[in-house]
């Protein structure tokens, strides 16, 4: 099977999606552009319509389509119209191709999760592939023939590549959880589910909600469903962790708790957190979602990707 990625420069991403186990072949080249066998200057003038893509094969059994789409979001600022990383230009764009129209459905699902994120636009387009020409011998591979070259990447997604064990476990607690929460209006028995299916799926040490009570700055959190060890019961506005995440209305990651000022330790084994604030409708915070690990610098980036969803899915009725 096969599927056409335009992520920015290609070096970066061929090294990246070379990484994933079920993927097994990886080309640089041009896609969806005028004329044909364009040379890299020639798409570098930027005139040509060509976007830097890579085309992937992959064995479905070992790497779903899904699951290479939620690898390609990671690697990418879905919000970045013509530009990744240091990279400026339409040949720098972001976009899915497929030539298959079977594929559509799946690439649309994670699609409108990913926008479910945001409030401006994806600037990623999702098209049928109209043609691919393989890019020059040298570009091929580039950074293993060039290691230490330009690479628009964080080292760390090369990391998650080769070991993608938390994303797939992510997309299928996603998955989950956003079936049961389809036509479901009650938040308090969505959380107290969202915290079970995130504490089996993900193995975490305590995942759990703080429920906002009052408004602005005179708000308390107050525990809600959780998961795991008993938990502090209220946290003040602009407190710790969860209500630095309130009166932010942003999510917080802190890969080391005693680094943070006025961090409340509900236990002495959480070493690292992540919180997600709630919305309503009216964009005010009405929870977080706190999960806590007994390792340091356990969340990141791709722990915010979904989790933001997560809390997304619970409101979407
Ligand atoms: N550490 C959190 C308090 C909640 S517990 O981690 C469950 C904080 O600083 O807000």
């Amino acid at each position: 099977m096969r599927i056409w990625f335009a992520g920015g420069c290609f070096w970066g991403t061929q090294h990246y999606f070379r990484k994933i186990r079920g993927v097994t072949s990886v080309r640089a080249g041009y896609a969806n552009g005028n004329g044909e066998n364009p040379t890299y200057e020639q798409v570098y003038t930027d005139s040509t319509g060509f976007a830097e893509t890579v085309e992937i094969e992959y064995d479905p059994a070992e790497a779903s389509l899904e699951f290479l789409v939620e690898m390609f979001f990671l690697a990418i600022d879905p919000l970045s119209l013509n530009r990744q990383g240091g990279d400026e230009g339409t040949r720098y764009r972001t976009g899915i191709y497929y030539s298959s129209e079977k594929d559509l459905p799946v690439i649309r699902r994670v699609f409108d999760s990913w926008q479910s994120r945001f409030s401006s636009p994806l600037a990623v387009e999702v098209l049928p592939l109209e043609n691919f020409f393989p890019a020059e011998e040298y570009h091929q591979n580039y950074l293993e023939k060039n290691p230490g070259g330009y690479c628009h990447l964080r080292p760390e997604l090369f990391a998650l590549a080769k070991n993608p064990e938390k994303i797939r476990n992510y997309i299928l607690a996603l998955r989950e959880f956003t079936a049961l929460a389809a036509g479901e209006k009650d938040s308090l028995a969505l959380m107290a589910n969202a915290a079970a299916i995130l504490k089996e799926r993900m193995g975490f040490f305590w995942v759990g909600f703080y429920l906002a009570n009052g408004s602005g700055s005179s708000a308390v959190l107050s525990l809600g469903p959780f998961q795991g060890p008993p938990a502090c019961m209220r946290i003040p506005y602009g407190k710790g962790v969860c209500g630095t995440a309130l009166a932010k209305k942003q999510t917080i990651i802190v890969p080391d708790v005693e680094a943070f000022p006025g961090h409340i330790a509900c236990s002495s084994l959480s070493q690292s957190e992540i919180v997600v604030p709630v919305f309503g409708p009216a964009g005010e915070v009405t929870a977080v979602l706190d999960i806590d690990s007994m390792e340091k610098d356990a969340f990141g980036e791709p722990d915010a990707s979904f989790l933001e969803r997560f809390v997304k899915a619970m409101t979407q009725n």
